[in-house]
């Protein structure tokens, strides 16, 4: 039942929680995280791919992902440009076109296995 005692109580317990929850720093949960654990995360974009084209194809015919074919193709390259150039594979002014994005050697282009390379 809720009697005015009661009332009381619950609002002094409110305050305090309240004033507990203004003046601490953090929640307490969880551990502080180190710089070397941070930067074994730090990985924001892949670079497994081993054909630029790929990216390029990839982006025209999926991205965005709620919207797929919904860019020009002059958007989808620079696109491509913008992450091939936050990987430092190109440089941030580099023109991105059907000559020159072929030509972008991939770092890790050369680490696939070809299962018939005379098929190439
Ligand atoms: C124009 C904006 C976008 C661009 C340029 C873009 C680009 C890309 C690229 C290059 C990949 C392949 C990444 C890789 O495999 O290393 C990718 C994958 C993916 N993206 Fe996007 N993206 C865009 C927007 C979005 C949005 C808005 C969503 C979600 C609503 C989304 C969801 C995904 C998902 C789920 C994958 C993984 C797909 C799979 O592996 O089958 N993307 N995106």
């Amino acid at each position: 039942m809720f009697t005015p005692r009661r009332a009381i109580f619950s609002a002094s317990l409110l305050l305090a929680m309240a004033a507990g929850a203004s003046s601490a720093e953090t929640p307490h949960l969880g551990k502080p995280i180190d710089e070397a654990a941070i930067a074994y995360w730090d990985i924001s974009i892949k670079n497994f791919i081993g054909d630029s084209t790929t990216i390029f194809d990839f982006i025209r015919r999926a991205m965005p992902f709620q919207a797929p074919r919904s860019l020009s193709d002059n958007e989808v390259y620079a696109l491509t440009a913008y992450i091939l150039a936050e990987n430092k594979l190109i440089g941030a002014n580099d023109v991105m076109n059907a000559e020159t994005l072929p030509k972008v050697k991939m770092p890790n282009r050369d680490n696939f296995i070809i299962r018939f390379p005379d098929r190439i």
